[in-house]
C-alpha cells in the first residue's frame, strides 16, 4: 500500500515488514482519542491563524463524521493501515481531499500519540476508580453485616487474638481505599498535554499549546518537547499501582480460597462464581478467585515489560515505545474483568459464623485474656501467666477449651477464680475490651466503616 510518508523512500515495504511494523490491531481502541485530540488542534490552527477558519470548519466536520460512522459501524477501521492515526488522516484526505492534507501542520505522530495515550488512560483510570469504588461498597457492607462475628485472627497463620470477620473484611477496604487514592495521584501528572512537542524539538509555527491544552481538558502542558514526547512514566505509573491494587485482590482471593476448603469453611461462595469439577462431584470450587490471583502475576508482567522496554531508549522517540500500548491496555483490561467479578462475588459471599467462631474458640486465643482476670484480682502476672497456661494444658489434655472447664477446676488452681472469670474470656468480650481506634471491638470496626464511607460516598 501507498504509505502517507513516501518521499525520501518510495514507501514500498514488504508485507511481512508492515505487518510487523504495524500497531492498529491494538491502538485501533485510541480511535476516540485521536479524533477529539485532531479537532482541538485543528481549531488551534485555525485560531493561531496557520490555517483558514474555514479549513478548520471542514476539517472538524470531516472528523466528526468520522467519528460518527465509525460509532454507527458505517465505516471499518481499515487494518491494513499502520496505526490508527494513519487511519484517521487517510479517511479524512480521502473525503476532504487537500484540506484533509493540512491537519498534520505543526504536529507529529510522536506528540499525537503521546496525547492520544494519555488521554485514553485518562478515561481508564475513571474506570478503574468506579469499579473500585463499587468492590469497596461490597466489602464494607459484608463487614457491617458481620461486625460481631468472632473468628481467629491469624499471625504466622497460627490462630493468635480473637477478632470478628467485619474487622478482616475492613482491612482489605483501607487497602482499596489506597489505591484510589495511587490512581488519582497518577492521573495528576498524566494529566499534562504533550501535544505542540512535534516530533521531538516543537515547532517553528506560532502555535498555542496551553489553547489545545485545556480544550482537551488538560491540567498543564509538558514543558520539554524532548521529554513530552518520550515520556512514559504515566504508564509505569498507573501499571504500578494497578500491580498493587491485583497484589490486594490477591491476597484477598488467596484468603476466600482458603476459607471456602473444608479446612476452614469459613465462608461459602455463591454457586454463580464457583465452577464444578467435571469428575468430582463433591466439588465447588473457587475459580474466580483464583484466576483473580493467577492475573496477578500477569500484570506484574506488563508492568516489569514496560519498565524494561523504556530503560535503554535514548531521547526522543524510539519505536520501541509502541509496546506501550499492548502492555498497559491488557493492565487495564486485566484489572476491570477482575474488579467486576470479585464485587458481586463479595457481595453474594456467606460467612459460616459457627464455624469462624469454633475455630477461634479451639487455639485457646483467650489464653491472655485468663491470665488478666487473675491479674486484676490482684495477682502478679508471672504467676498469672503460669496458671493460665497450666489450664490450658490441662484442657488440651481431656480434650476441651478454657469457656468450658468447671469452676472447680479452676479453683483448684487459685481460689481467685469465680464465676465471673467466664464473662471475662467469653471471645465477643475478649474482642470487645479491644476498643483502642483502629480495634477490632464492633465500635472500632463501626468507626472504620463509616470513615470510609465518608470518604467514598458509599
Ligand atoms: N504507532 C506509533 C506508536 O504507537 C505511533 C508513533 C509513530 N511515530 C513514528 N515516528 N514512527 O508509537
Amino acid at each position: 500500500m501507498a504509505k502517507m510518508w513516501a518521499g525520501r523512500t518510495d514507501g514500498a515495504t514488504e508485507k511481512i515488514a508492515d505487518d510487523f511494523n504495524s500497531s492498529i490491531r491494538f491502538d485501533c481502541r485510541m480511535y476516540r482519542q485521536d479524533i477529539t485530540g485532531s479537532m482541538a488542534h485543528a481549531a488551534m490552527l485555525a485560531g493561531q491563524g496557520i490555517i483558514a477558519q474555514s479549513d478548520a470548519d471542514a476539517l472538524i466536520e470531516g472528523l466528526s463524521g468520522i467519528l460518527e460512522d465509525l460509532e454507527s459501524g458505517k465505516l471499518a477501521i481499515d487494518m491494513e493501515c499502520e496505526d490508527i492515526h494513519m487511519f484517521v488522516e487517510q479517511v479524512l484526505t480521502q473525503r476532504l481531499g487537500d484540506v484533509g492534507k493540512k491537519l498534520h501542520t505543526a504536529r507529529s505522530r510522536n506528540d499525537q500519540v503521546a496525547l492520544d495515550i494519555r488521554m485514553y488512560l485518562r478515561d481508564e483510570i475513571a474506570e478503574i476508580t468506579e469499579l473500585t469504588r463499587t468492590l469497596i461498597a461490597a466489602v464494607v457492607t459484608k463487614a457491617e453485616e458481620y461486625k460481631d462475628a468472632i473468628m481467629p485472627g491469624y499471625t504466622h497463620l497460627q490462630r493468635a487474638q480473637p477478632i470478628t470477620f467485619g474487622h478482616q473484611l475492613m482491612a482489605y477496604a483501607m487497602m482499596l481505599l489506597r489505591d484510589i487514592d495511587r490512581l488519582a495521584d497518577c492521573r495528576k501528572r498524566m494529566n499534562q498535554s504533550p501535544i505542540g512537542c512535534c516530533a521531538l524539538a516543537g515547532t517553528t509555527y506560532d502555535t498555542d499549546r496551553r489553547f489545545e491544552a485545556a480544550k482537551l481538558g488538560f491540567d498543564g502542558i509538558c514543558m520539554n518537547s524532548l521529554d513530552g514526547v518520550s515520556d512514559r512514566d504515566f504508564c509505569v505509573e498507573l501499571m504500578s499501582a494497578i500491580s498493587m491494587l491485583m497484589m490486594h485482590l490477591s491476597r484477598f482471593s488467596e484468603e476466600i480460597i482458603l476459607w471456602s476448603s473444608w479446612e476452614f469453611k469459613f465462608v461459602e461462595l455463591s454457586d454463580a462464581f464457583t465452577t464444578g469439577s467435571s469428575i468430582m462431584p463433591q466439588k465447588k470450587n473457587p475459580d474466580m478467585a483464583e484466576l483473580v490471583r493467577g492475573k496477578t502475576g500477569r500484570v506484574y508482567g506488563d508492568l516489569m515489560a514496560l519498565l524494561t522496554t523504556l530503560k535503554g531508549l535514548p531521547l526522543a522517540y524510539n519505536k520501541d515505545m509502541q509496546e506501550d500500548k499492548e502492555s498497559v491496555f491488557d493492565a487495564c483490561d486485566t484489572v476491570k474483568m477482575c474488579l467486576k467479578v470479585f464485587a458481586p462475588m463479595i457481595d453474594t459471599m456467606k460467612a459460616n459464623t459457627a464455624n469462624m467462631k469454633k475455630a477461634a474458640q479451639k487455639g485457646f486465643i483467650n489464653a491472655t485474656d485468663l491470665a488478666d482476670y487473675l491479674v486484676k484480682k490482684g495477682m502478679p502476672f508471672r504467676s498469672a501467666y503460669k496458671i493460665s497456661g497450666q489450664l490450658v494444658a490441662q484442657c488440651i489434655q481431656s480434650g476441651t477449651v478454657l469457656e468450658e472447664l468447671p469452676l472447680e477446676a479452676y479453683k483448684a488452681h487459685s481460689e481467685l477464680f469465680e464465676e465471673d472469670l467466664y464473662q471475662d474470656i467469653d471471645l465477643l468480650t475478649c474482642v470487645e475490651k479491644r476498643v483502642s481506634e483502629g480495634g477490632t471491638s464492633v465500635a472500632s470496626v463501626e468507626a472504620q466503616i463509616a470513615y470510609v464511607r465518608s470518604l467514598i460516598n458509599v
